[in-house]
């Protein structure tokens, strides 16, 4: 390789923050047309380590060299001016502007002193067919789901032309089609000689997509390899150790059903949904992102109406559309947008532990706080949060920490039936591990669990009885054994309307 392919490099970065090093000592370099990914645990460091690129941090000690000459980036713009675009793992947009907006922000196309609309939508509506993705330039972008908010990011990194691209988990949210398109997306720009720093926790697109790997544990680089690397390496590289076995599920003895889903029917959405989960069981559900999973769980929770059916839990019937009357009887909800609904940021890792439990640790009418406290320290170790203390607010911790407290939030409440809404998204392997270890435990204890998961060896690995919705309905239900990857997307992509019909003989 000559110098001259070397886009970036980073030496000796270090970044302390109260109470943390963050970064202790990491050197990187990228090249022109790679795909380089940064691998670690939640915590670990990579999404500080980029932020020094962007702007957003400024190292204590160490240098960036762009081109071989050493710079400093002092703000968003010196980041821009060097040809460097992030897209972060928390999005960056502006909910109430439109898509073209966000698109073309600070940087709208003018005539005569005034914003060429025209102009800017049809440059949007380019760079929008670029990244494969059906969405107006018009669209308000509150309005969007999850993936078309990550896929409006590409196209904004695209316009700014940029030579280095930096990606913070992009796939986290995306679906298995939505990945592909993103792949094809980033294989062109590698071709087209953008040099790409990319941050996953699924090992398998490392070989998928990826050129080199430089792992960081406890914010030092700890090491750099081919992106060929075998996954039981990267990840004892990653965690200083192997692991045995990825989805430890301890099946034992079932008993009663805790949930009774019956008829479950929201026009439009999900049609005569009907289920059972019983105690010490774990049930999962997988299917198609848009095929109404969330929904689903939601309607049950009560965090949405239906218009038919019922939901039941040990035998009563539970009231509709209240939360308080479902978490009352024992249900609770790790949802899917963790950020937006299961943390309060700017409180402390203990308080939002403590969301939940409050009521188990009141005594008299008094918050028993020195039970929550030994609550919440005792979840934390067992689920490795990495923080300063429990005192440190929930905004800054990683994004994997930030999951895990959410999980931990509800581990810790005393929850019969307890859902769980991707529970594994953006939480590092090992991490996983002991996240599944607490399913485990609380089977154990005779609470019944419902999974939804897009990650099929999640879903196949954990779950005793799967079923798999489509198009809003329950195209079939599998036992564990029965349950392939084969079975269970089959039943995905199947049509469960016109195929009843069709075994009905219309
Ligand atoms: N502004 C901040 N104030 C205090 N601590 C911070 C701040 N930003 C990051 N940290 C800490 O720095 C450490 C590294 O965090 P970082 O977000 O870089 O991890 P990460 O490798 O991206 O993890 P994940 O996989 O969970 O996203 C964490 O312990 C985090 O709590
Ligand atoms: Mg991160």
């Amino acid at each position: 390789m000559s110098n001259e392919d070397e886009l970036l490099r980073i030496e000796g970065i270090r970044k302390s923050f109260p109470g943390v090093v963050a970064l202790d000592g990491v050197d990187f370099d990228l090249r022109r047309g790679e795909v380089h990914v940064l691998l670690g645990e939640n915590g670990a460091g990579k999404s500080t380590l980029i932020k020094m690129l962007s702007g957003a941090y400024h190292p204590d000690e160490g240098r960036v060299l762009v081109d071989g000459h050493q710079v400093h980036i002092r703000g968003a713009q010196d980041a821009e001016r060097l040809g460097i675009a992030t897209i972060y793992q928390e999005f960056n947009l502006v909910p109430d502007l439109t898509v073209a907006e966000n698109i073309f922000l600070g940087r709208q196309p003018r005539r005569l002193g005034m914003v060429d609309r025209r102009t800017m939508e049809a440059d949007a509506e380019v760079l929008l067919k670029r990244v494969g993705v059906n969405v107006s330039p018009r669209a308000r972008v509150r309005e969007l789901g999850i993936a078309r908010l990550q896929m409006v990011e590409i196209a904004k990194a695209l316009s700014l032309n940029a030579r280095v691209l930096i990606m913070d988990e992009p796939t986290a949210v995306l679906t298995s089609e939505e990945v592909d398109k993103l792949f094809a997306i980033v294989r062109t720009l590698r071709e087209d000689g953008v040099g790409i720093v990319f941050i996953t926790h699924h090992l398998e697109e490392i070989a998928a997509l990826g050129d080199r790997v430089t792992v960081i544990r406890d914010g030092k680089s700890v090491g750099q390899v081919p992106a060929s690397t075998p996954e039981d390496e990267l990840v004892r590289l990653m965690v200083g150790r192997s692991i045995e076995q990825q989805y430890p599920r301890e099946r034992g003895d079932t008993g009663a059903a805790l949930l009774k889903v019956e008829g479950l029917t929201r026009d439009g959405v999900f049609h005569d949904i009907g289920f059972e989960v019983h105690a010490g069981e774990v049930v999962g559900i997988a299917g198609l992102v848009g095929a109404g999973r969330t929904e689903v769980v939601r309607a049950v929770f009560g965090a949405d109406p239906y218009d038919k059916g019922a939901v039941k839990v040990s035998g009563a019937p539970l009231k509709g559309h209240d939360v308080g009357a479902a978490m009352a009887a024992g249900i609770g909800l790790i949802p899917e947008d963790r950020k937006g609904q299961g943390l309060v940021l700017d409180q402390s890792v203990e308080e939002n532990l403590g969301l939940v439990t409050m009521r188990a640790a009141t005594r008299a009418g008094l918050v028993d706080l020195k039970a929550q406290r030994e609550a919440a320290a005792r979840i934390a170790e067992q689920l490795g949060v990495r923080m300063a203390g429990l005192h440190q607010h929930v905004r800054t911790l990683s994004g994997g920490n930030q999951q895990k407290v959410v999980i931990g939030k509800w581990l810790l409440a005393d929850t019969k039936v307890l859902i769980l809404d991707e529970p594994t998204r953006g939480i590092d392997v090992g991490a996983k591990v002991e996240i599944y270890q607490l399913i485990n435990e609380l089977t154990a204890a005779g609470a019944a669990v419902l999974m939804i998961s897009s990650d099929l060896p999640e879903v196949l690995g954990m779950s005793d009885r799967v079923l798999v919705m489509a198009q809003g309905r329950i195209a079939g239900e599998l036992a564990a054994d029965e349950a392939t990857q084969d079975s269970v997307m089959a039943l995905a992509v199947s049509n469960p309307t016109t195929d009843k019909e069709a075994a009905r003989g219309h």
